[in-house]
Protein backbone atom coordinates (compact mmCIF):
# COMPACT_ATOMS: atom_id res chain seq x y z
CA UNK A 1 0.00 0.00 0.00
CA UNK A 2 1.34 2.83 -0.88
CA UNK A 3 0.07 7.53 -0.59
CA UNK A 4 -0.61 8.67 -3.93
CA UNK A 5 -1.05 11.84 -5.27
CA UNK A 6 -2.29 12.38 -8.41
CA UNK A 7 -2.28 15.49 -10.10
CA UNK A 8 -4.91 16.39 -12.18
CA UNK A 9 -8.65 14.60 -12.21
CA UNK A 10 -9.04 14.63 -16.18
CA UNK A 11 -9.33 11.65 -18.42
CA UNK A 12 -6.15 9.99 -17.51
CA UNK A 13 -5.73 11.59 -13.94
CA UNK A 14 -9.49 10.54 -12.53
CA UNK A 15 -9.35 6.75 -13.77
CA UNK A 16 -6.06 5.74 -12.82
CA UNK A 17 -6.55 7.84 -9.42
CA UNK A 18 -9.42 5.34 -9.31
CA UNK A 19 -7.71 2.31 -10.44
CA UNK A 20 -4.69 2.57 -7.90
CA UNK A 21 -7.12 3.25 -4.50
CA UNK A 22 -9.15 0.00 -5.62
CA UNK A 23 -5.64 -1.83 -5.38
CA UNK A 24 -5.77 -0.70 -1.43
CA UNK A 25 -3.77 2.25 -2.02
CA UNK A 26 -4.56 5.69 -0.65
CA UNK A 27 -5.07 8.02 -3.38
CA UNK A 28 -5.32 11.98 -3.23
CA UNK A 29 -6.15 13.76 -6.17
CA UNK A 30 -5.27 17.76 -6.32
CA UNK A 31 -6.64 19.83 -8.77
CA UNK A 32 -6.60 23.61 -9.85
CA UNK A 33 -10.41 23.31 -11.25
CA UNK A 34 -12.48 23.90 -7.72
CA UNK A 35 -16.01 23.16 -9.23
CA UNK A 36 -14.58 19.66 -10.58
CA UNK A 37 -12.85 18.44 -7.08
CA UNK A 38 -16.34 19.84 -5.37
CA UNK A 39 -18.44 17.88 -8.05
CA UNK A 40 -16.32 14.96 -7.15
CA UNK A 41 -16.81 15.45 -3.16
CA UNK A 42 -20.20 15.17 -3.69
CA UNK A 43 -20.24 12.22 -6.54
CA UNK A 44 -20.39 14.05 -9.75
CA UNK A 45 -18.33 13.08 -12.77
CA UNK A 46 -16.21 15.46 -14.08
CA UNK A 47 -16.14 13.61 -17.59
CA UNK A 48 -18.42 10.09 -18.96
CA UNK A 49 -16.48 7.38 -18.87
CA UNK A 50 -17.99 3.98 -18.87
CA UNK A 51 -17.51 2.51 -15.27
CA UNK A 52 -15.40 5.39 -14.29
CA UNK A 53 -18.25 6.62 -11.69
CA UNK A 54 -18.87 2.92 -9.98
CA UNK A 55 -14.88 2.67 -9.42
CA UNK A 56 -14.63 6.33 -7.74
CA UNK A 57 -18.18 6.14 -5.48
CA UNK A 58 -16.72 2.95 -4.13
CA UNK A 59 -13.12 3.96 -3.23
CA UNK A 60 -14.52 7.02 -1.94
CA UNK A 61 -16.50 5.25 0.21
CA UNK A 62 -14.52 3.20 1.45
CA UNK A 63 -11.78 6.47 2.06
CA UNK A 64 -8.80 5.10 -0.11
CA UNK A 65 -9.66 7.93 -2.60
CA UNK A 66 -9.75 11.81 -1.77
CA UNK A 67 -10.09 14.78 -3.29
CA UNK A 68 -8.77 18.51 -2.96
CA UNK A 69 -7.56 21.65 -4.31
CA UNK A 70 -4.68 22.02 -1.91
CA UNK A 71 -1.67 20.80 -2.57
CA UNK A 72 -0.27 20.96 1.11
CA UNK A 73 -3.12 19.14 2.00
CA UNK A 74 -2.64 16.40 -0.75
CA UNK A 75 1.25 16.17 -0.36
CA UNK A 76 2.15 16.72 3.24
CA UNK A 77 -0.80 14.91 5.19
CA UNK A 78 1.09 14.01 8.17
CA UNK A 79 -1.26 10.70 8.99
CA UNK A 80 -0.07 9.82 5.31
CA UNK A 81 2.77 11.81 3.50
CA UNK A 82 3.00 11.22 0.01
CA UNK A 83 5.19 8.46 -1.04
CA UNK A 84 4.29 9.15 -5.07
CA UNK A 85 3.00 11.87 -6.95
CA UNK A 86 1.59 11.37 -10.48
CA UNK A 87 1.65 14.37 -13.14
CA UNK A 88 -1.54 14.12 -15.53
CA UNK A 89 -2.21 17.65 -16.32
CA UNK A 90 -3.08 18.21 -20.20
CA UNK A 91 -0.11 18.74 -22.47
CA UNK A 92 -2.20 20.62 -25.47
CA UNK A 93 -0.47 21.80 -29.01
CA UNK A 94 1.34 25.08 -28.04
CA UNK A 95 1.35 27.58 -31.12
CA UNK A 96 3.88 25.17 -33.39
CA UNK A 97 2.21 22.42 -32.66
CA UNK A 98 4.90 21.71 -29.84
CA UNK A 99 3.64 20.30 -26.84
CA UNK A 100 2.33 23.33 -24.67
CA UNK A 101 4.04 22.40 -21.09
CA UNK A 102 2.70 25.40 -19.15
CA UNK A 103 0.58 23.25 -16.48
CA UNK A 104 3.34 20.39 -16.31
CA UNK A 105 5.60 23.32 -15.21
CA UNK A 106 2.85 24.93 -12.72
CA UNK A 107 2.36 21.22 -11.51
CA UNK A 108 6.58 20.48 -11.11
CA UNK A 109 7.16 23.89 -9.37
CA UNK A 110 3.94 23.32 -6.87
CA UNK A 111 5.47 19.66 -5.64
CA UNK A 112 8.73 21.80 -5.29
CA UNK A 113 7.91 24.25 -3.24
CA UNK A 114 5.41 22.44 -0.83
CA UNK A 115 6.41 19.01 -0.62
CA UNK A 116 8.47 18.63 2.32
CA UNK A 117 9.95 14.73 2.85
CA UNK A 118 11.42 13.21 -0.48
CA UNK A 119 8.88 12.07 -2.83
CA UNK A 120 9.26 10.74 -6.56
CA UNK A 121 7.77 12.59 -9.08
CA UNK A 122 6.00 10.66 -12.02
CA UNK A 123 5.13 11.96 -15.35
CA UNK A 124 1.94 10.67 -16.63
CA UNK A 125 1.36 13.67 -19.44
CA UNK A 126 2.74 12.72 -22.89
CA UNK A 127 5.42 14.65 -22.73
CA UNK A 128 8.74 15.69 -25.38
CA UNK A 129 11.28 14.21 -24.93
CA UNK A 130 14.09 15.65 -22.38
CA UNK A 131 11.06 16.63 -20.55
CA UNK A 132 11.65 14.46 -17.52
CA UNK A 133 15.52 16.02 -16.68
CA UNK A 134 13.40 19.70 -17.17
CA UNK A 135 11.13 18.55 -14.81
CA UNK A 136 14.40 18.41 -12.42
CA UNK A 137 15.73 20.80 -13.14
CA UNK A 138 12.79 22.95 -12.29
CA UNK A 139 12.15 21.00 -8.78
CA UNK A 140 16.31 21.67 -7.48
CA UNK A 141 15.51 25.50 -8.73
CA UNK A 142 12.56 25.84 -6.83
CA UNK A 143 12.76 24.13 -3.64
CA UNK A 144 13.07 26.03 -0.79
CA UNK A 145 15.94 23.53 0.49
CA UNK A 146 17.27 20.96 -0.97
CA UNK A 147 15.23 17.45 -0.36
CA UNK A 148 15.64 13.87 -2.19
CA UNK A 149 13.37 12.93 -5.10
CA UNK A 150 13.60 11.48 -8.24
CA UNK A 151 11.94 11.43 -11.61
CA UNK A 152 9.84 9.05 -13.72
CA UNK A 153 8.35 8.61 -16.79
CA UNK A 154 5.39 6.31 -17.02
CA UNK A 155 3.38 7.30 -20.40
CA UNK A 156 -0.21 6.03 -20.50
CA UNK A 157 -1.61 3.97 -23.35
CA UNK A 158 -5.49 3.86 -22.17
CA UNK A 159 -8.36 5.49 -24.94
CA UNK A 160 -10.99 7.36 -23.66
CA UNK A 161 -14.26 5.13 -23.79
CA UNK A 162 -12.29 2.19 -22.24
CA UNK A 163 -10.17 4.22 -19.76
CA UNK A 164 -11.15 1.98 -16.74
CA UNK A 165 -10.68 -1.50 -18.47
CA UNK A 166 -7.75 -0.36 -20.32
CA UNK A 167 -5.63 0.90 -17.05
CA UNK A 168 -6.33 -2.63 -15.36
CA UNK A 169 -5.61 -4.41 -18.74
CA UNK A 170 -2.44 -2.85 -19.77
CA UNK A 171 -0.26 -4.32 -22.94
CA UNK A 172 2.60 -3.12 -21.10
CA UNK A 173 3.81 -0.69 -18.48
CA UNK A 174 6.48 1.93 -19.22
CA UNK A 175 8.84 2.91 -16.49
CA UNK A 176 11.70 5.41 -17.19
CA UNK A 177 14.44 6.60 -14.87
CA UNK A 178 17.80 7.20 -14.22
CA UNK A 179 16.94 6.51 -10.65
CA UNK A 180 16.88 2.41 -10.59
CA UNK A 181 15.31 1.89 -7.20
CA UNK A 182 12.82 4.59 -7.89
CA UNK A 183 11.50 2.88 -10.97
CA UNK A 184 11.38 -0.42 -8.94
CA UNK A 185 9.15 1.09 -6.80
CA UNK A 186 6.66 2.23 -9.36
CA UNK A 187 6.40 -0.99 -10.89
CA UNK A 188 5.13 -2.69 -7.53
CA UNK A 189 2.39 -0.52 -7.93
CA UNK A 190 1.43 -2.17 -11.27
CA UNK A 191 2.56 -5.42 -10.29
CA UNK A 192 -0.99 -6.45 -9.87
CA UNK A 193 -2.25 -5.84 -13.20
CA UNK A 194 0.41 -8.83 -14.04
CA UNK A 195 1.27 -7.08 -17.59
CA UNK A 196 4.71 -6.95 -19.07
CA UNK A 197 6.75 -4.16 -17.28
CA UNK A 198 9.76 -2.39 -19.68
CA UNK A 199 12.41 -0.64 -17.65
CA UNK A 200 14.44 2.02 -19.62
CA UNK A 201 15.78 5.33 -19.31
CA UNK A 202 14.25 8.61 -19.04
CA UNK A 203 14.32 9.85 -22.56
CA UNK A 204 13.40 6.18 -24.40
CA UNK A 205 10.18 5.90 -21.71
CA UNK A 206 8.98 9.25 -23.13
CA UNK A 207 10.22 8.59 -27.20
CA UNK A 208 7.94 5.58 -26.80
CA UNK A 209 4.70 6.80 -25.98
CA UNK A 210 5.18 9.66 -28.91
CA UNK A 211 6.06 6.77 -31.32
CA UNK A 212 3.33 4.18 -30.60
CA UNK A 213 0.62 7.20 -30.74
CA UNK A 214 2.36 7.95 -34.34
CA UNK A 215 2.42 4.50 -35.50
CA UNK A 216 -1.44 4.03 -34.58
CA UNK A 217 -1.88 7.22 -36.51
CA UNK A 218 -0.22 6.08 -39.00
CA UNK A 219 -2.13 2.61 -39.34
CA UNK A 220 -5.26 5.27 -39.70
CA UNK A 221 -4.21 7.36 -42.41
CA UNK A 222 -2.64 4.18 -44.73
CA UNK A 223 -6.13 2.21 -44.18
CA UNK A 224 -7.52 5.94 -45.33
CA UNK A 225 -5.06 6.58 -48.45
CA UNK A 226 -6.22 2.61 -49.57
CA UNK A 227 -9.54 3.28 -48.97
CA UNK A 228 -9.57 6.53 -51.63
CA UNK A 229 -7.60 4.13 -53.90
CA UNK A 230 -10.13 1.65 -53.35
CA UNK A 231 -13.04 4.09 -54.38
CA UNK A 232 -11.05 4.66 -57.53
CA UNK A 233 -10.46 0.54 -58.41
CA UNK A 234 -13.87 -0.77 -56.93
CA UNK A 235 -12.87 -2.53 -54.05
CA UNK A 236 -14.32 -2.95 -50.28
CA UNK A 237 -11.60 -1.75 -47.92
CA UNK A 238 -13.60 -3.08 -45.18
CA UNK A 239 -12.78 -6.67 -46.47
CA UNK A 240 -9.23 -5.29 -47.51
CA UNK A 241 -8.84 -4.89 -43.57
CA UNK A 242 -9.88 -7.96 -42.41
CA UNK A 243 -8.10 -9.77 -45.36
CA UNK A 244 -4.80 -7.73 -44.30
CA UNK A 245 -5.89 -8.35 -40.36
CA UNK A 246 -4.92 -11.83 -40.34
CA UNK A 247 -1.42 -11.32 -40.87
CA UNK A 248 -0.33 -11.32 -37.09
CA UNK A 249 2.41 -9.24 -38.63
CA UNK A 250 -0.32 -6.31 -39.58
CA UNK A 251 -3.10 -7.09 -37.12
CA UNK A 252 -6.68 -5.86 -37.60
CA UNK A 253 -6.61 -3.18 -34.88
CA UNK A 254 -6.61 0.53 -35.77
CA UNK A 255 -7.38 -0.46 -39.42
CA UNK A 256 -10.79 0.96 -39.51
CA UNK A 257 -11.27 3.91 -42.81
CA UNK A 258 -13.28 6.54 -41.70
CA UNK A 259 -13.04 10.45 -40.83
CA UNK A 260 -9.72 10.10 -39.62
CA UNK A 261 -8.20 10.62 -36.13
CA UNK A 262 -9.38 12.89 -33.86
CA UNK A 263 -9.64 13.72 -29.80
CA UNK A 264 -7.08 14.91 -27.63
CA UNK A 265 -4.26 12.80 -28.27
CA UNK A 266 -3.08 11.72 -32.04
CA UNK A 267 -3.49 15.33 -33.34
CA UNK A 268 -1.74 16.88 -30.79
CA UNK A 269 1.35 14.01 -31.01
CA UNK A 270 1.47 13.80 -33.70
CA UNK A 271 2.01 16.99 -34.19
CA UNK A 272 4.42 17.15 -31.49
CA UNK A 273 6.62 14.45 -32.59
CA UNK A 274 6.86 16.38 -35.82
CA UNK A 275 7.65 19.49 -34.24
CA UNK A 276 10.49 17.57 -32.55
CA UNK A 277 12.33 16.28 -35.27
CA UNK A 278 12.47 19.28 -37.04
CA UNK A 279 13.64 21.63 -34.47
CA UNK A 280 16.38 18.98 -34.37
CA UNK A 281 16.56 19.40 -38.09
CA UNK A 282 15.19 15.69 -39.47
CA UNK A 283 12.46 16.20 -41.52
CA UNK A 284 9.51 14.32 -40.43
CA UNK A 285 8.38 12.87 -43.72
CA UNK A 286 5.86 10.09 -42.82
CA UNK A 287 4.45 11.78 -40.03
CA UNK A 288 3.67 15.11 -42.11
CA UNK A 289 2.24 12.61 -44.59
CA UNK A 290 0.15 11.32 -41.94
CA UNK A 291 -1.19 14.65 -40.59
CA UNK A 292 -2.40 15.55 -44.46
CA UNK A 293 -4.15 12.44 -45.38
CA UNK A 294 -6.37 13.24 -42.01
CA UNK A 295 -6.82 16.57 -42.82
CA UNK A 296 -7.76 15.41 -46.28
CA UNK A 297 -10.06 12.55 -45.37
CA UNK A 298 -12.76 15.05 -43.22
CA UNK A 299 -12.84 17.00 -46.17
CA UNK A 300 -13.71 13.79 -47.99
CA UNK A 301 -16.71 13.72 -46.22
CA UNK A 302 -18.19 17.17 -47.22
CA UNK A 303 -17.22 16.64 -50.69
CA UNK A 304 -19.38 13.69 -50.89
CA UNK A 305 -22.12 15.86 -49.69
CA UNK A 306 -21.59 18.68 -51.69
CA UNK A 307 -21.24 16.37 -54.79
CA UNK A 308 -24.71 14.65 -54.07
CA UNK A 309 -26.71 17.63 -52.70
CA UNK A 310 -24.55 20.29 -53.70
CA UNK A 311 -24.85 23.25 -55.77
CA UNK A 312 -21.40 23.45 -57.52
CA UNK A 313 -22.02 26.64 -59.25
CA UNK A 314 -22.75 28.52 -55.80
CA UNK A 315 -20.01 30.16 -53.45
CA UNK A 316 -21.81 28.17 -50.58
CA UNK A 317 -22.84 25.09 -52.10
CA UNK A 318 -24.82 24.04 -49.73
CA UNK A 319 -27.30 27.11 -48.87
CA UNK A 320 -30.49 26.20 -48.33
CA UNK A 321 -29.69 22.65 -47.52
CA UNK A 322 -29.95 21.36 -44.19
CA UNK A 323 -27.52 18.54 -43.03
CA UNK A 324 -27.87 16.52 -40.11
CA UNK A 325 -25.06 14.97 -38.08
CA UNK A 326 -25.69 11.47 -35.95
CA UNK A 327 -22.33 12.08 -33.36
CA UNK A 328 -20.17 14.76 -31.77
CA UNK A 329 -17.66 13.24 -30.12
CA UNK A 330 -14.47 12.00 -31.86
CA UNK A 331 -15.27 8.37 -31.23
CA UNK A 332 -18.16 6.75 -29.42
CA UNK A 333 -18.29 6.12 -25.46
CA UNK A 334 -16.45 9.81 -24.54
CA UNK A 335 -18.15 13.03 -24.29
CA UNK A 336 -14.87 14.58 -25.43
CA UNK A 337 -14.48 16.83 -28.60
CA UNK A 338 -11.42 18.12 -28.35
CA UNK A 339 -10.36 17.60 -32.13
CA UNK A 340 -13.86 16.27 -33.34
CA UNK A 341 -14.32 15.08 -36.58
CA UNK A 342 -17.57 15.69 -36.61
CA UNK A 343 -17.09 19.37 -34.68
CA UNK A 344 -14.72 20.39 -37.57
CA UNK A 345 -16.85 18.83 -40.69
CA UNK A 346 -20.12 20.71 -38.84
CA UNK A 347 -17.75 23.66 -39.00
CA UNK A 348 -17.35 22.89 -42.75
CA UNK A 349 -20.97 22.48 -43.80
CA UNK A 350 -21.82 25.87 -41.86
CA UNK A 351 -18.67 27.38 -44.39
CA UNK A 352 -20.50 26.06 -47.19
CA UNK A 353 -24.20 27.67 -46.62
CA UNK A 354 -25.44 24.96 -44.66
CA UNK A 355 -28.04 24.43 -41.95
CA UNK A 356 -26.86 22.09 -39.65
CA UNK A 357 -28.42 19.72 -36.96
CA UNK A 358 -27.24 17.52 -34.85
CA UNK A 359 -27.22 14.77 -32.16
CA UNK A 360 -24.52 12.88 -29.78
CA UNK A 361 -25.75 10.73 -26.52
CA UNK A 362 -23.53 13.00 -23.98
CA UNK A 363 -21.15 14.74 -26.50
CA UNK A 364 -24.17 17.89 -27.28
CA UNK A 365 -22.86 20.43 -24.51
CA UNK A 366 -19.16 20.46 -25.05
CA UNK A 367 -20.36 20.57 -28.67
CA UNK A 368 -22.37 23.26 -28.43
CA UNK A 369 -19.68 26.00 -26.41
CA UNK A 370 -18.02 26.01 -30.14
CA UNK A 371 -21.23 24.74 -32.75
CA UNK A 372 -23.07 28.05 -31.70
CA UNK A 373 -25.55 27.56 -34.83
CA UNK A 374 -26.01 23.82 -34.86
CA UNK A 375 -29.50 23.06 -33.96
CA UNK A 376 -28.73 20.41 -30.99
CA UNK A 377 -31.74 17.57 -31.75
CA UNK A 378 -33.32 14.98 -29.19
CA UNK A 379 -32.21 11.70 -31.19
CA UNK A 380 -31.30 10.48 -34.39
CA UNK A 381 -35.10 10.69 -35.23
CA UNK A 382 -35.18 14.38 -34.72
CA UNK A 383 -31.67 15.26 -36.77
CA UNK A 384 -32.95 13.07 -39.40
CA UNK A 385 -36.21 14.89 -40.01
CA UNK A 386 -36.58 17.38 -42.75
CA UNK A 387 -32.67 16.75 -43.78
CA UNK A 388 -31.66 16.58 -47.07
CA UNK A 389 -28.24 14.76 -46.12
CA UNK A 390 -27.65 12.82 -43.19
CA UNK A 391 -23.97 11.79 -42.35
CA UNK A 392 -23.37 9.47 -39.43
CA UNK A 393 -20.06 10.17 -37.47
CA UNK A 394 -19.58 8.65 -34.32
CA UNK A 395 -20.14 5.28 -34.32
CA UNK A 396 -22.35 4.58 -31.32
CA UNK A 397 -24.19 1.59 -30.50
CA UNK A 398 -27.82 3.67 -30.87
CA UNK A 399 -27.15 4.10 -34.38
CA UNK A 400 -26.21 0.55 -35.19
CA UNK A 401 -30.35 -0.46 -35.57
CA UNK A 402 -32.59 2.98 -36.55
CA UNK A 403 -35.63 2.43 -38.21
CA UNK A 404 -34.21 3.35 -41.63
CA UNK A 405 -37.63 3.44 -43.00
CA UNK A 406 -38.50 6.39 -40.66
CA UNK A 407 -35.63 8.37 -41.14
CA UNK A 408 -35.40 7.94 -44.80
CA UNK A 409 -39.34 9.16 -44.34
CA UNK A 410 -37.94 11.61 -42.78
CA UNK A 411 -36.02 13.35 -44.48
CA UNK A 412 -36.16 15.54 -47.33
CA UNK A 413 -33.85 13.73 -49.82
CA UNK A 414 -32.29 10.22 -48.63
CA UNK A 415 -28.52 10.54 -48.70
CA UNK A 416 -26.89 8.82 -46.09
CA UNK A 417 -22.96 9.85 -46.24
CA UNK A 418 -21.63 7.13 -43.47
CA UNK A 419 -18.42 8.11 -42.14
CA UNK A 420 -17.96 5.03 -40.18
CA UNK A 421 -18.66 2.57 -42.45
CA UNK A 422 -21.01 1.32 -39.92
CA UNK A 423 -24.09 0.27 -42.41
CA UNK A 424 -24.22 -2.30 -45.30
CA UNK A 425 -24.26 -0.62 -48.01
CA UNK A 426 -26.76 -3.03 -49.89
CA UNK A 427 -28.97 -2.96 -47.24
CA UNK A 428 -29.09 0.59 -47.45
CA UNK A 429 -29.52 1.47 -51.08
CA UNK A 430 -32.74 -0.96 -50.47
CA UNK A 431 -34.16 1.11 -47.77
CA UNK A 432 -33.97 3.54 -50.56
CA UNK A 433 -31.21 5.95 -49.27
CA UNK A 434 -28.46 6.94 -51.70
CA UNK A 435 -25.68 5.79 -49.73
CA UNK A 436 -21.83 6.46 -49.23
CA UNK A 437 -19.23 5.16 -46.99
CA UNK A 438 -15.67 5.53 -47.35
CA UNK A 439 -13.84 3.19 -49.51
CA UNK A 440 -16.78 0.66 -50.11
CA UNK A 441 -16.10 0.79 -54.27
CA UNK A 442 -17.00 2.76 -57.06
CA UNK A 443 -20.19 4.12 -55.75
CA UNK A 444 -18.49 5.99 -52.91
CA UNK A 445 -15.81 8.02 -55.58
P1 LIG B 1 -7.55 16.72 -19.12
O1 LIG B 1 -7.53 18.05 -19.76
O2 LIG B 1 -8.75 15.86 -19.22
O3 LIG B 1 -7.21 16.87 -17.57
C1 LIG B 1 -6.18 17.64 -17.07
C2 LIG B 1 -6.53 18.11 -15.64
O4 LIG B 1 -5.39 18.72 -15.09
C3 LIG B 1 -7.66 19.14 -15.59
O5 LIG B 1 -8.65 18.72 -14.68
C4 LIG B 1 -6.95 20.43 -15.11
O6 LIG B 1 -7.77 21.26 -14.33
C5 LIG B 1 -5.82 19.84 -14.28
N1 LIG B 1 -4.68 20.75 -14.06
C6 LIG B 1 -4.07 21.56 -14.96
N2 LIG B 1 -3.03 22.22 -14.35
C7 LIG B 1 -2.99 21.78 -13.07
C8 LIG B 1 -2.14 22.06 -11.97
N3 LIG B 1 -1.11 22.90 -12.06
N4 LIG B 1 -2.39 21.44 -10.79
C9 LIG B 1 -3.43 20.58 -10.65
N5 LIG B 1 -4.27 20.28 -11.67
C10 LIG B 1 -4.04 20.86 -12.87
O7 LIG B 1 -6.27 15.95 -19.71
P2 LIG B 1 -6.15 14.40 -20.08
O8 LIG B 1 -6.91 14.10 -21.32
O9 LIG B 1 -6.41 13.59 -18.86
O10 LIG B 1 -4.61 14.30 -20.47
C11 LIG B 1 -3.60 14.45 -19.50
C12 LIG B 1 -2.29 14.00 -20.11
O11 LIG B 1 -2.32 12.60 -20.36
C13 LIG B 1 -1.95 14.64 -21.46
O12 LIG B 1 -0.57 14.83 -21.54
C14 LIG B 1 -2.39 13.61 -22.46
O13 LIG B 1 -1.68 13.68 -23.68
C15 LIG B 1 -2.04 12.33 -21.74
N6 LIG B 1 -2.85 11.17 -22.13
C16 LIG B 1 -4.18 11.32 -22.32
C17 LIG B 1 -4.96 10.21 -22.65
C18 LIG B 1 -6.44 10.35 -22.88
O14 LIG B 1 -7.05 9.36 -23.27
N7 LIG B 1 -7.04 11.51 -22.67
C19 LIG B 1 -4.36 8.95 -22.74
C20 LIG B 1 -2.98 8.84 -22.52
C21 LIG B 1 -2.23 9.96 -22.20
C1 LIG C 1 -5.33 7.03 -28.23
C2 LIG C 1 -4.53 5.73 -28.11
O1 LIG C 1 -5.28 4.65 -28.66
C3 LIG C 1 -4.19 5.41 -26.66
O2 LIG C 1 -3.36 4.25 -26.60
C4 LIG C 1 -3.44 6.60 -26.06
O3 LIG C 1 -3.18 6.38 -24.69
C5 LIG C 1 -4.26 7.86 -26.21
O4 LIG C 1 -4.58 8.08 -27.62
C6 LIG C 1 -3.46 9.05 -25.74
O5 LIG C 1 -2.26 9.08 -25.89
O6 LIG C 1 -4.03 9.97 -25.20
P1 LIG C 1 -7.88 7.74 -27.87
O7 LIG C 1 -7.48 9.00 -28.54
O8 LIG C 1 -8.64 7.80 -26.61
O9 LIG C 1 -6.56 6.85 -27.55
O10 LIG C 1 -8.76 6.88 -28.88
P2 LIG C 1 -8.49 5.83 -30.05
O11 LIG C 1 -9.39 4.69 -29.85
O12 LIG C 1 -7.07 5.55 -30.27
O13 LIG C 1 -9.04 6.64 -31.32
C7 LIG C 1 -8.40 7.82 -31.76
C8 LIG C 1 -9.08 8.31 -33.04
O14 LIG C 1 -8.79 7.46 -34.15
C9 LIG C 1 -10.60 8.36 -32.95
O15 LIG C 1 -11.08 9.51 -33.60
C10 LIG C 1 -11.05 7.12 -33.70
O16 LIG C 1 -12.33 7.26 -34.24
C11 LIG C 1 -9.99 7.05 -34.78
N1 LIG C 1 -9.78 5.68 -35.31
C12 LIG C 1 -9.35 4.70 -34.49
C13 LIG C 1 -9.98 5.44 -36.66
O17 LIG C 1 -10.37 6.35 -37.43
N2 LIG C 1 -9.75 4.19 -37.16
C14 LIG C 1 -9.33 3.16 -36.36
O18 LIG C 1 -9.14 2.05 -36.88
C15 LIG C 1 -9.12 3.43 -34.99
Amino acid sequence: MKNIVVIGVGYVGLPMAACFADFGNLVTCVDINGPRIEGLKAGVMPIFEPGLEEITRRNAHAGRLRFTTSYPDALNDPAAPADMVFICVGTPSGVDGEADLRYVRAAAESIAEIADHPIIIINKSTVPVGTGDWVADIVRGKQPKPIPFAVVSNPEFLREGQAVTDFINPDRVVLGSLDASAAQQVAQLYLPLRAPIVVTDLRTAEMIKYASNAFLATKISFINEIANICEALGADVKEVAVGMGYDKRIGRAFLDAGLGYGGSCFPKDVKALAHMANVQGRHPQLLESVMQINSDQRKSIVRKVRALIGDAGKPQPLAGQTVGILGLAFKANTDDTRESQPVEIAQMLEADGALVKAYDPVAMESAGKVLKDVKMCEDAYETAAGCDALILATEWNEFKNLDFRRIKNSMNTPVMVDGRNMYDPEVMRRHGFVYRGVGRGYADA
